[in-house]
């Protein structure tokens, strides 16, 4: 008899409808519907088209996940929902389907924040959190450097992205190269046969008053328009553009500075493990640039595998999970979705 607790997790912040069952830290499914083919031609997250898509996925999700899972939903001890950040019309519609849950099965709920649950997802791969933990995310819709004393309820932002997020800049930039969106995997993988020397594209906050005033924030905004007149040039001198030339030294300018920042904040920190999370922890180059600089830092690196990276209800039931062994009180039944939810506040 396993006397952990079962928590039914409900990710909808942007263009993917999750539905996670844990027990404790134990995964048990992590079902996924992603609407992103419905927004390719658009080049981006249509927030109209993603509510829409929660809507039409949710009850087809949450019975697979129970199906694949082979949990009873009487059977579950609590609901655990992203409150925020993210678009407000998609998270409107998993806090409302986990409301409904909650009340039609007599259990609590806890609305949580997204990125504290991009962080808390790793304990279901690698084990209890270390505390603190130093934790990098990047994905489409954030790109942060956090301090986490406690997934639970202590979580302290050192910097974040003063424009674009990485993985919009991978959507840019690959759209300027011609590469389908998401283009952050399409970059990656042609960056494969490409030189990431080539072009030394700049690095955003590195030096000077910049890295004085913005040590731990980041801007890939430079960068991207640094890479549009680049191409732009090749091409009105009627030049053919190296892509994957140009992907790569792109990648390598993105990385270069997260890994950067990201082992700087653990030494400044006195923090010994990092942990990577966000679609954006899938790059390839990243994930080696991390562990080399982490090893000569001698600081022990933790990436989750890439599909509990990108968004997704595991990482919302696993949090939740943590709320219920710790004892935390559950959220009210009235909690808001709250599209600006601060990272400070885990907990709705
Ligand atoms: O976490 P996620 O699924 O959704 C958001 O919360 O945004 O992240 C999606 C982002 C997209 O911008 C996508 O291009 C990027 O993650 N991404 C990647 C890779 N795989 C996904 N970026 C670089 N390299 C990859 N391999
Ligand atoms: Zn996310």
């Amino acid at each position: 008899m396993n006397d952990e607790p079962l928590v039914l997790g409900i990710e909808t912040s942007c263009d993917e409808t999750g539905i996670g069952i844990v027990r404790g830290s134990t995964l048990l499914v992590d079902a996924v519907a992603s609407s992103v083919d419905e927004h390719a031609r658009f080049g981006g997250v249509v927030p109209e088209v993603a509510s829409r898509a929660h809507l039409e996925a949710m009850v087809p999700t949450l019975e697979r996940a129970c199906r694949d899972a082979g949990v009873a939903l009487r059977d579950i001890d609590a609901v655990a929902v992203t409150a925020g950040p993210g678009l407000a019309g998609a998270l409107l519609v998993g806090v409302a389907a986990a409301k409904a849950l909650a009340v039609g099965l007599g259990k609590p709920i806890y609305g949580v924040n997204h990125l504290a649950a991009h962080v808390a997802v790793d304990v279901l791969e690698h084990g209890p959190l270390p505390e603190p933990t130093m934790a990098l995310l990047v994905s489409g819709g954030h790109s942060s450097l956090l301090l986490v004393p406690d997934v639970t309820g202590d979580v302290r932002p050192l910097g974040a992205t003063i424009d674009d997020a990485a993985g919009e800049a991978f959507d840019k930039v690959a759209r300027v190269l011609g590469l389908p969106f998401p283009g952050g995997p399409h970059i990656d993988r042609v960056a494969r046969e490409g030189d990431r020397v080539a072009i030394d594209f700049p690095r955003g906050l590195t030096t000077g008053r910049d890295l004085d005033r913005y040590r731990f924030d980041f801007s890939f905004s430079g960068l991207k328009t640094a890479v549009s007149r680049w191409v732009q040039v090749r091409q009105a001198a009627g030049e053919s553009v190296p892509v994957a030339d140009v992907a790569a030294s792109f990648q390598e300018a993105v990385v270069d500075v997260l890994t950067r920042k990201a082992v700087a904040a653990c030494r400044d920190q006195g923090v010994d493990d990092l942990l990577i999370g966000g679609g954006v922890a899938a790059n390839s180059r990243l994930r080696a640039l991390a562990q080399e600089r982490c090893d000569r830092a001698g600081i022990r690196l933790r990436v989750p595998r890439p599909g509990l990276c990108t968004d997704n209800g595991a990482m919302v039931a696993a949090l939740g999970a943590q709320f219920v062994a710790r004892g935390r009180t559950p959220s009210l039944l009235d909690l808001p979705a709250d599209s600006s939810m601060p990272v400070t506040s885990v907990q709705a």
